[in-house]
This record gives C-alpha cells, structure tokens and sequence, in this order.
C-alpha cells in the first residue's frame, strides 16, 4: 500500500495510539532504534508510506546481528562445510577428491565480501529513502526523545528494535580460547579440538563449519536432547549422522570446571566421562539475552521483564503509547524473518494502514545444520502438551528418488493434520535442502489448505519437494510410491 493509500485509508499518524503528527515539531515522525533486520525493515517500511524517519546503529554497518554476526556469515559457512561434505560423500560412489586445501584467509574474505555487499546495499537503500542515519547508541531520555552522543533527537513514534546478545557462562574463565558464535565465525583458525557448549541452533550450525573444516569437535547439551523443542523425529537424522562423525556428544551433561592452562583449556564435565580433557577452544553457544535492560527504557516508562524482552500486542505496541518494540528484544522466536515481518506491522500501524497487526499463523524454523531440520506450525511435542488431536503422515525420503540421487536418503517429510478436515496444521522436514522446502508448507497453512490441496498439486519429478505432496498422498492413501498405511502399508502411520 502507498503512502497516499495509507493515509486516505486508515487515518494516518497519529490515529494509532501515538502522539499526534500534524503539525508535529519533533525531530522524526518515526525514530528506530537498531539496524538490525527488524529495524531496518520498519525505517525502511515507514519511510516508504510517507514518515520521516530516523534509524539509529550503534555499529558503523546496518544490518544487525543477522547480516553482520549472524545468518548470513553463519550460511556463508556452511556452503562452504556442505561443498567439503558433498565432495567426502562422493567417495562411497566412486569419485575420490584429494583432501581439502583451506585457505583460511580467502575463505573469510569471501564470506565477509557477501556481508559486505549487503550491508553497504543497505547504506544505498537508506539514502534512497532519505531515511536519516545516525550512528551512536540510542538512550532513552524521555517517553519522546533519545539521546545518541551529543545529539537528543525528538520523535513522534520510536520502533524499538535492539535486538540481543549472546548469553554467557559467567563461571568460565576470561580467556580468548573461549568463544561466542561471533568468535567462532570470525574464523580465526581452525582448533585441533573443539568443545561446543549448548547443543541449539547456533552450537549445532557452527559445530556442523568447524567439522567440515577439520576440527575434532565434542558437544554437551544441558538437557538430554539435540536442539530442544523440536520434534524428535526429525532431529534423530542429524543425530545419528554427527554422533558417528563427531568425537563426542554429551546429552544431560554440564562443564563444571575449565581451567586455561598454555597448551588448552582443561575442562572437567559432569555427565560426561570422568577424566579431564583438554580442548583448544570452546565455543559457548547456550542462548541470546535480549538488549531491553540496556537502552535506557525506564526513562520512556517503557515495561521490560527482568530477562530484557519488552512485551508488545499484536501491533507491537508496548506499554507507552507511541513506542513499539519489535524482533529479538519483542519475544522469541529469535529469528531475522519474526524480526523483519514484525518491523513492517509496526511502520504500518504508525502510518495507519487498516488491519495492521503481527496475524502470521506459521513462523518457520529452520536449523542449517547437515541433515538441516525445518518445522512450521504445530509440533508434535506442542501438540501432545496442549491436547491437540492431529493425524500423522511421514514420507521417508527413503522412498524419494531424487534424495536416493543426491545420496543423501535419512530424511523425512513429515505433515501434521487435522482429524477429520485434514487441514495443515504443521510440518517438519529433514533432509538435505529442508530450509527451501518448508517454505511450501508454511504457504499452505496460511493458505488454508488441506492434505487434498497438498496431494493434488503437481510437484516437478524427481525433486525433494515432491516429499510434500507424496506425504499428502499417504494421508488419502491415493499414494502409488509406497502402500499407504491404510492399504496395507506401513510407512507414513
Ligand atoms: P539484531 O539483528 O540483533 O539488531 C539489533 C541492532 O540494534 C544491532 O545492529 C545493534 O548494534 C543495534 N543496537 C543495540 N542497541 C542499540 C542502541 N542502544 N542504539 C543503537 N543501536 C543499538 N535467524 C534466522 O532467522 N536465520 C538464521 O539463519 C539465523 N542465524 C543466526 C546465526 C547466528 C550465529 C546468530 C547469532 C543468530 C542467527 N539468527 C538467525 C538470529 C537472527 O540473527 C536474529 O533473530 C535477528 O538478527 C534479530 O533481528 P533484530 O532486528 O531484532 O536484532
Ligand atoms: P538455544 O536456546 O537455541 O540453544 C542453547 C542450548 O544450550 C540449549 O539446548 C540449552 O539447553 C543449552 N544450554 C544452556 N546452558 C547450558 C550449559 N550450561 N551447558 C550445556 N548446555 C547448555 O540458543 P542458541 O543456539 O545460542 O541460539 C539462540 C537463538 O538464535 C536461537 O534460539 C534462534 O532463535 C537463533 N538462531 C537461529 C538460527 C536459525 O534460524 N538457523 C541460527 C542460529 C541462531
């Protein structure tokens, strides 16, 4: 929707709960705080319906965690770890490459040559606005103005978007061996022996670059599970793919000492063997604390719990009329596509647009780790939590001759229906790819679309995203790849 759109349509600033536009003196109609992706989505959003907008990063370069520190030099990565994979699993079907030369300095330039040209794309994009960009850490100084330096800036509306930091272990000692995924993909060498603290997302992905590039790596999770949360079903690929290739993992086990000596970090872990071992660096990837307790808010009267989120309602209105509050620092899931799709609801409703507000039904997840692992939607685990009914039909990519091309065969297609109605409620996927193929799924629950939708479209032969409709078939049992379970079969119960 257009500016003029905006305004004609839904009464523009100042009719959202804000403080009023017309004839406004402030410095901006719309001050955001942080150039993350969340950030620079709403600047870029309002500026686009017509607000004069002011984005202040604390950073020299906009972009955030994600572009600088986070999904894209993470993903450069792991290209980089699935090209060394794919050329090492050649080897059982007959072609043989030599062992990989790493040439640690190109491969960081590369990936910081993709980082680069898209955050300098979003320096262009910003003049191209005319959004105005400040760079300094932002200060609330009242419930109208920050302060950034020396400079106090007014504003009509603030988007709070100052997303999180990596949690750490206040109990380990200060030592540069000792990493946070910032470290990590800064990519200084590669260690002989690696401990990953926190089997997550962020532990799993970054041990899945530092394997391919040839440390020997060891995890301990807390809990007694891989990525907690997520279905076991389709965690247990990647389980049982990195168990044989890793040196260690320890499910249900904790660091309860590390010790820097000057040949290695001694580490003595509970749950995990009894004899001290010695690593080269440890990476701790245990979680992201929230920015919210470190911006000043108590001056703007904004609420922040005492983990450092701000709540919002769907419109990601905080508490104080006239500031909102959006990505990592609004609630979880940590995640750059929340983040961004809950900066355009809040540039929206300050502009007015009618029906703004966060309605999305399904925020996908992906883990790019190999295998990667994709949900939307319900899970298994939420469903058995809360008592909700659902059918279950799970292709296995055993059956899938574009998986059994690919060699890679352990995946699985999983789609959760309702009883009766078979509508979408949720799907998990995994397999090489599962990140680009949950993208169909989650269309079709917001679609409101059933196992027939899914089974009667005609997906490309042979590709993975065939998985999708064959697992559809198997609900209506009008599968002709595999018996459906219904017919005799017992695949996909
Ligand atoms: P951020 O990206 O954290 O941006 C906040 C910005 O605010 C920062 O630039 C910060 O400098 C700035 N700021 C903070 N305080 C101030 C202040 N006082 N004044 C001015 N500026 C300030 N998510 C995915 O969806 N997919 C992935 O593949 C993925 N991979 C990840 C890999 C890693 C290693 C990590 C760490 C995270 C990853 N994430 C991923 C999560 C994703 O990066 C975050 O969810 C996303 O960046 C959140 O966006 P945001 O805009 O809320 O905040
Ligand atoms: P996480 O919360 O996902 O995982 C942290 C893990 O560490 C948990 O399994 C937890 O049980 C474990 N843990 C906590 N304390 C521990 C201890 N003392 N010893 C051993 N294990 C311990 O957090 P993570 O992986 O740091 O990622 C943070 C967030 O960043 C993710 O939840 C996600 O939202 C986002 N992210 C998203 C990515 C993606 O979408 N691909 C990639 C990377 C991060």
């Amino acid at each position: 929707m257009s500016s003029e759109q905006a305004a004609g349509a839904g009464g523009g600033l100042g009719t959202s709960g804000g403080r009023s536009g017309s004839g406004d003196a402030s410095d901006a109609q719309v001050v955001v705080i942080g150039a993350g992706p969340g950030g620079y989505s709403a600047a870029f959003r309002a500026a686009d319906l017509g607000l004069k907008t002011t984005l202040v990063e604390r950073y020299d370069k906009l972009g955030g965690v994600c572009l600088n520190v986070g999904c894209i030099p993470s993903k450069a990565l792991l290209h980089a770890a699935r090209v060394v994979a794919e050329a090492q699993e050649m080897a059982a079907h007959g072609i043989t490459f030599g062992a990989p030369q790493i040439d640690l300095d190109a491969l960081r330039g590369w990936k910081e040559g993709v980082v680069g040209k898209l955050t300098r794309g979003l320096g262009v994009l910003a003049r191209q606005r005319k959004v105005e960009v400040i760079h300094g850490a932002a200060r609330f100084q009242s419930p109208s103005t920050v302060v950034v330096g020396d400079r106090t800036v007014s504003f009509s509306h603030c988007i709070i978007a100052a997303g999180s930091r990596a949690a750490s272990l206040p109990s380990l000692p200060d030592d540069p061996r000792i990493m946070d995924s910032t470290d990590a993909l800064s990519l200084r060498d590669i260690p002989e022996r690696l401990l990953v603290i926190g089997g997550g997302i962020i532990g799993l992905e970054l041990a899945t670059v530092y394997d391919a590039l040839g440390a020997r790596v060891t995890v301990v999770e807390l809990l007694d599970e891989l990525i907690p949360g997520c279905d076991r079903d389709l965690v247990a690929p990647l389980a049982k793919r990195i168990s044989s290739s890793y040196e260690a993992i320890h499910l249900g086990a904790r660091v309860t000492s590390v010790k820097a000596l000057q040949d290695g970090l001694e580490v003595e872990l509970s749950g995990g063997g009894d004899e001290p071992q010695v690593f080269d660096r440890i990476l701790v990837a245990v979680g992201r604390t929230p920015n919210g307790l470190a911006i000043g808010v108590d001056a703007a009267g904004v609420t922040v719990d005492s983990a450092g989120f701000i709540a919002t309602d769907r419109q990601m209105r905080t508490n104080v009329p006239g500031i909102y509050a959006i990505g990592d620092i609004a609630g979880g899931p940590m995640l750059a596509h929340k983040a961004s799709h809950e900066g355009k609801v809040a540039a929206e409703v300050i502009a007015g647009v009618p029906g703004a507000q966060f309605d999305a039904r399904a925020i996908p997840s992906v883990a790019y780790t190999d295998p990667e692992i994709a949900w939307m939607g319900l899970t298994e685990n939420e469903a058995r939590a809360t008592g909700v009914e659902y059918e279950r039909a799970i292709f296995p990519w055993a059956a899938s001759g574009r998986a059994l091309c690919l060699g890679r065969d352990e995946g699985i297609t999983k789609l959760l229906l309702a009883p009766g109605s078979r509508r979408l409620l949720g799907a998990g996927i995994t397999g090489v790819g599962a990140g680009e193929l949950i993208a169909e799924t989650v269309h079709a629950l917001e679609m409101g679309s059933d196992a027939e939708d899914l089974a009667f479209t005609i997906h490309p032969h042979p590709t993975l995203s065939e998985t999708i409709g064959l697992a559809a078939e198997l609900a209506q049992e009008t599968i002709t790849d595999l018996i459906a379970p219904g017919l005799g079969g017992r695949a996909g119960s």
